[in-house]
């Protein structure tokens, strides 16, 4: 048999597929549960490289079982580290189906269902955010990152109509991700013109200083290209007030744009939805589904209030692609970034119409109720000490046991500690200057016992933790 027949060949291939899936079900049963290691930590990834490099191959099988073994296990009910979602079988599958599919989504003629499926799922959003259906659009791109970049770029496009000539600025919480300087930095734009506004106690950005910046910047001669709210922060998953930024952008004539790449998905839950009040006043919101929406990464939303926003940044001639350059909705490679587009929005479809938006309802709720609860039950372990109350299903705290040495360092030893252990997956911060330990609860299997267990583990590891 040739190369190229055993490539493909039909019989093995639905062996292996039927293998695998039962292999990920296995996974999938273990982690809910709780068995085994979060992760198996390898300290040296020199080590890890030579341990790759020397790797026998000897089937799909067990290669597939040692990848999955190697790398963090998400699913699992003790991963309370990063924003990345544990996700949803569904959604999986439907993932695997896009990458064998392959269609790119630049062009109409290459994934005519695919297209008009980003088309239902763009709508879903811009129905949750609370925009006027018959004049918003949007479109699906690989991450936040990039999407908050598309964002501003089609807030300087608006800019260079409405302040031609004046010095641009992005003002934006000096909480906000890292990918907002990125942003700025790819679009050319210098340090000095990111400007970063101080938080208040709930690290949630300082209105009075961002509209004293903002009469600055206009009394010096420049203007405002955009005021990045956010919803929520990284580190401690705080909102910002988006009715009082939505006030001042539109007192100033400012493009608001708000980061929603972690908490946008807080418009789903009836219980939540309140903290994201006046979301649908800005021009445009960015939301990851592959963080509190249950879909594998990347499927990031990009949606802006009005129509002609989604068209006129990337407007440019690729007559090899396109036989007119109107407003034509469903060509995506003129709306987006990449031109080669992975099929991201079948993920979220699957999702949406096999469960229906009360998964997404369900999930977010649950995940916040938990996070509040949480810091309800640290707030009473005297030895513990929670650096915000809660807006999301972030949480910083740190262990603070009477008359300990220095935090910073004892945390930093915890935190260690645990991810050598790999029976818990934590992250830090820093706030203010000290350390805090920060979980993110993202698997729908954590329960209030894993958390009480965390906390145990915590103080045992800081009671032997000598100074
Ligand atoms: C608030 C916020 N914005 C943007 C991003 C970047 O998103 P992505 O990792 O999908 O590029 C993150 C990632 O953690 C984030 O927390």
């Amino acid at each position: 048999m040739s190369k190229l027949d055993e490539a493909y060949d039909i019989e093995k291939f639905r062996d292996q597929g039927h293998q695998l899936i039962d292999q990920l079900a296995d996974h999938l049963a273990a982690t809910q549960k709780g068995d085994d290691k979060v992760v198996r930590y390898k300290e040296s990834p020199d080590a890890e490289l030579t341990r790759w490099q020397n790797y026998k191959f000897e089937s799909l099988d067990l290669f597939f079982k040692d990848v999955l073994s190697s790398n963090m296990q998400v699913h699992h009910r003790r991963y309370i580290g990063h924003q990345v979602s544990a996700p949803a079988p569904v959604s999986a599958l439907a993932g695997l189906l896009s990458e064998f599919a392959n269609c790119g989504m630049g062009v109409y003629e290459m994934s005519a269902g695919g297209t008009a499926i980003e088309r239902i799922v763009v709508q879903e959003f811009c129905k949750a955010v609370g925009y006027d259906m018959d004049s918003s659009d949007g479109v699906l791109t690989s991450g936040g990152t990039l999407a908050n970049l598309t964002g501003l770029l089609a807030a300087r496009a608006d800019y260079l109509t409405k302040h031609p000539g004046k010095r641009p600025y992005i003002l934006v919480s000096e909480q906000a991700h890292f990918c907002v300087d990125r942003g700025a930095m790819t679009m050319g734009l210098s340090n000095d013109q990111v400007v970063k506004i101080d938080t208040t106690e709930d690290y949630s950005i300082d209105i009075v200083q961002l509209e004293n910046h903002i009469n600055e910047i206009i009394k010096s001669g420049g203007h405002v290209l955009t005021v990045v709210a956010c919803a929520c922060t990284t580190s401690t998953g705080s909102y910002d007030d988006l009715e009082a930024i939505a006030d001042i952008c539109e007192r100033h004539n400012i493009w608001m744009h708000v980061d929603g790449a972690h908490g946008g998905a807080a418009v789903f839950s009836k219980k939540y939805r309140s903290i994201c009040a006046h979301i649908e006043r800005a021009d445009s919101i960015i939301i990851d589904a592959h963080k509190m929406m249950l879909t594998p990464a990347l499927a990031t939303a990009v949606l802006f209030k009005k129509k002609k926003n989604s068209y006129r940044t990337f407007a440019i001639e690729a007559d090899y692609l396109f036989e007119k350059n109107d407003e034509e909705w469903y060509n995506l490679a003129k709306r987006t970034y990449e031109t080669t587009k992975y099929m991201m929005c079948i993920k979220i479809y699957a999702l949406f119409k096999h469960h229906g938006l009360e998964l997404i309802e369900e999930y977010v709720t649950r995940q916040y109720d938990l996070a509040r609860g949480y810091a309800d039950y640290l707030n009473v372990q005297s030895d513990f000490e929670v650096a915000h109350k809660p807006m999301s299903n972030i949480l910083c705290f740190r262990y603070a046991p009477q008359k300990s040495g220095d935090l910073n360092e004892l945390n930093t030893i915890i935190r260690k500690q645990l991810l050598e252990n790999g029976d818990f997956y934590i992250v830090q911060t820093v706030l203010n200057g000290n350390l805090y330990l920060r979980v993110t609860i993202m698997s729908p299997y954590t329960d209030m016992s894993d958390l009480i267990d965390l906390t145990e583990e915590i103080r045992k590891v800081g009671i032997s933790t000598s100074f």
